[in-house]
């Protein structure tokens, strides 16, 4: 059966992207927070996002306000019951995230699909914290979800073809195209993608090349959009430590532990362009943090 209601948890920047999807295909959306304030942000942004798809021409002035119509922001969890997919979209750690699917399957009515928009975590230990195994998946947007185009799908052990099937016609009637992983550490995207970014940083951290360098060579060289270390900056370098330790640790090889460089920006506060400082400067002028290209 189509979705009709659906519930995304954590109005950060992916869960208010993917609520904003929802309710402009005609999904009516609740958008739960424990924070007040970010709620009020997502609804600004989902507006000033819409506003956009307007001003474009991608979508008309009357759907853009249905969409806003749709959208219901709540700090109670409890307005999930009717949800015929729950999206979790909240802080990346394990037992937080365990802890909230536990009173979902609570609280969600039986034929619901949990998902989540974890980028490493295992789908089968989320699930396992719950007594419905087989309708919980893993629906990975990415940054921000109304532009990007894939979603990654990442089936735990016990997930059915059914949940598959409704989950990746739910992706595509987003406009999206659908990947999918079985579960294991950083799925196929942060697999490929995060070694890569750690290398970068021990490009840098070992002196063979400026930041500048790095990027320009991989962008150019490459024809990607971003060079790699801007790419870090953009995704939040401690996002990008958080997924390396769970390649580190999940697939045992040493060959991912985290560039000492990498580790200590994140130490030092220096997370990306959400900081206004990362590897490069975004306005702020950047403390010396050492590499061996310096010393
Ligand atoms: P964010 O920090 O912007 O938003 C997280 C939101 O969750 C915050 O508003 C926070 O108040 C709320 N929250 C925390 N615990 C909660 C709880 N127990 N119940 C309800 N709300 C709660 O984070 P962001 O960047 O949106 O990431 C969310 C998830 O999406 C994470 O699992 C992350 O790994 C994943 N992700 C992030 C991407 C990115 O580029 N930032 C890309 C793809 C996935």
């Amino acid at each position: 059966m189509e979705t009709k209601v659906m519930g995304v948890v954590g109005s950060g920047q992916m869960g208010s992207g993917i609520a904003q999807l929802a309710a402009v295909v005609g999904i009516e959306v609740w958008l739960v927070d424990t924070d007040s304030s970010a709620l009020n942000s997502a609804t600004k942004s989902i507006s000033n996002s819409i506003q956009r798809f307007v001003s474009r021409a991608q979508l008309s002035q009357e759907a853009g306000k249905d969409a806003m119509n749709r959208l219901k922001c709540t700090q109670d969890l409890e307005e999930l019951r009717d949800a015929d997919v729950i999206v979790e979209a909240i802080v990346e750690s394990e037992d937080v995230k365990k802890k909230l699917f536990l009173e979902l399957d609570r609280i969600a009515k039986v034929s619901a699909i949990l998902a989540s928009n974890t980028s490493s975590i295992s789908i089968t230990r989320l699930a396992s914290a719950t007594s419905r195994p087989r309708q919980v998946i893993g629906m990975h947007f990415f940054n921000p979800p109304p532009i990007m185009k894939l979603v990654e799908i990442v089936r735990g052990a016990d997930t059915s073809n059914d949940t598959f099937t409704k989950v990746k016609a739910l992706a595509e009637r987003f406009g999206k195209s659908v990947v999918c992983s079985q579960d294991f550490p950083g799925f196929i995207v942060n697999r490929i993608l995060m070694p890569m970014i750690n290398e970068a940083f021990y490009a840098l951290y070992t002196g063979v090349a400026t930041k500048e360098d790095i990027d320009t060579g991989m962008k150019l060289g490459l024809n990607q959009k971003m060079g790699p270390l801007e790419l870090a900056d953009f995704i939040g370098l401690d996002v990008c430590l958080s997924i390396m330790k769970v390649l580190h640790s999940g697939l045992g090889d040493p060959k991912y532990s985290p560039c000492p460089l990498l580790v200590q920006y994140v130490d030092a506060g220096r997370l990306g362009r959400k900081r206004g400082i990362g590897v490069h400067s975004y306005g702020k002028e950047p403390e010396p943090v050492k590499s061996l290209a310096r010393l």
